[in-house]
C-alpha cells in the first residue's frame, strides 16, 4: 500500500521555477504561488522594472524569488534567461508560461481596444499576438526543455484561456462605454495553438519525465465595469467571474507532484462558463 502523504505531493521545496509574464495579472499570482509552496522562482517579463518589484515582494515575505528581464519572442533572450536559472539556482524543474499579449478590458486598460471589426482587423496586431503567443511559448519551452532532459525531470504549464475552447461572444464587450471593444481573432487563435502546443510536447516527450499540462482560466475579477462584469458572469454557471487567487490551486496542482500521472491535458477553471 502507498502511504505517501497527499500534502507533501503539492511542495515545491527544492524545486527551480521560472514563470513567464510574471509580472502580469495572474504572473503575479504564478510566481507568488511557488515561491510559498517552496520553489525558488525566477521571475521573469519584458516588463524587467515591475518583475523587479514582484521579486522584491516576494522576498519580502522571506521567500526565494529573482526577477529577470526577458522577452520571449527572442530566442537570445529565452536563452539567456535560462542560462541565468541554471547559474543561479542549479537546475530548473517548473516552467510556467504565462506571458501573452491579453486584450483586458478592466478600467486601466479602457483604451486598449479600438472599434476594430474583423474585417479591418490589423496584420500587425494579429502577428505581433502570434509572436507572443505562440512563438514565445515555443522559444521559452524549447530553451527550458534542454535543461530539464538532463535532470531528467520536468514540467511545463501553458496558460490558454476559455476563448481557446470556445468563440467569444463579442456582445459581453459593447457596454464599456462609448467605442464598442472586442476581444480579437489572434486571442483565440493563439490560445487553441497553446492547447496543440501542449499536446504535441507531452506527447515528443514520453518517456523523458516531462509533463506538460494547460491551465485554462476563464475571466478574472479586476475592477471591470458592473455591466461587463454582469454581462460577463450570466454566462458563467456560478454567476461570477474568478476572484483574482482563485487559478493558484490549479497553477501548483499541474505544477507539483500532486499531478505526477497527468500530462497532455488541459485543466479547466472557469467557473463553468464553457460547460453550457
Ligand atoms: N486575466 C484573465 O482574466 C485571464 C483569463 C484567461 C486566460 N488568461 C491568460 O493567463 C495568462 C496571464 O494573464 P495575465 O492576466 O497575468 O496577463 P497580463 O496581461 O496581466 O500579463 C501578461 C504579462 O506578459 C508580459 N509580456 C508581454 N509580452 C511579453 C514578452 N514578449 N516577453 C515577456 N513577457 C511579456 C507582460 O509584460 C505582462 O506582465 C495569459 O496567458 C492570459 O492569456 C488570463
Amino acid at each position: 500500500m502507498n502511504m505517501s502523504n497527499v500534502m507533501e505531493k503539492f511542495s515545491m521545496v527544492g524545486s527551480v521555477a521560472v514563470v513567464t509574464g510574471a509580472a502580469g495579472l495572474l504572473g503575479q499570482q504564478f510566481s507568488r504561488t511557488l515561491a510559498q509552496a517552496g520553489a525558488k522562482v525566477l521571475v521573469a517579463d519584458l516588463n524587467g522594472d515591475a518583475a523587479q518589484a514582484q521579486a522584491d515582494s516576494i522576498r519580502a515575505e522571506g521567500l526565494s524569488a529573482v526577477a529577470c528581464r526577458v522577452n520571449v519572442t527572442d530566442p537570445q533572450s529565452t536563452k539567456a534567461m535560462v542560462k541565468k536559472t541554471i547559474d543561479l539556482f542549479g537546475r530548473l524543474d517548473v516552467l510556467v508560461n504565462s506571458a501573452a499579449l491579453d486584450p483586458k478590458f478592466d478600467p486601466q486598460n479602457r483604451s486598449a481596444q479600438s472599434a476594430n471589426t474583423f474585417e479591418n482587423y490589423p496584420l500587425q496586431a494579429w502577428r505581433d499576438t502570434l509572436d507572443v503567443n505562440l512563438t514565445g511559448m515555443f522559444l521559452v519551452s524549447q530553451a527550458a526543455v534542454t535543461p530539464m532532459l538532463v535532470q531528467e525531470r520536468g514540467v511545463i504549464v501553458n496558460i490558454s484561456s476559455i476563448y481557446g475552447l470556445v468563440g467569444p461572444d463579442q456582445g459581453i464587450y459593447s457596454i464599456l462605454g462609448e467605442r464598442e471593444k472586442f476581444k480579437p481573432v489572434d486571442y483565440s487563435v493563439t490560445k487553441a495553438g497553446v492547447l496543440g502546443l501542449t499536446r504535441y510536447l507531452a506527447a515528443y516527450y514520453a518517456g523523458k519525465n516531462i509533463r506538460v499540462n494547460a491551465l485554462t482560466p476563464g475571466g478574472v475579477y479586476n475592477e471591470h465595469d458592473e455591466g461587463f462584469v454582469k454581462n460577463y458572469s450570466a454566462r458563467a454557471v456560478m454567476g461570477r467571474m474568478a476572484e483574482i487567487d482563485e487559478m493558484n490551486g490549479a497553477m501548483l496542482f499541474l505544477a507539483s507532484n500532486a499531478s505526477s500521472y497527468m500530462t497532455g491535458a488541459n485543466l479547466i477553471v472557469d467557473g463553468g462558463w464553457t460547460a453550457w
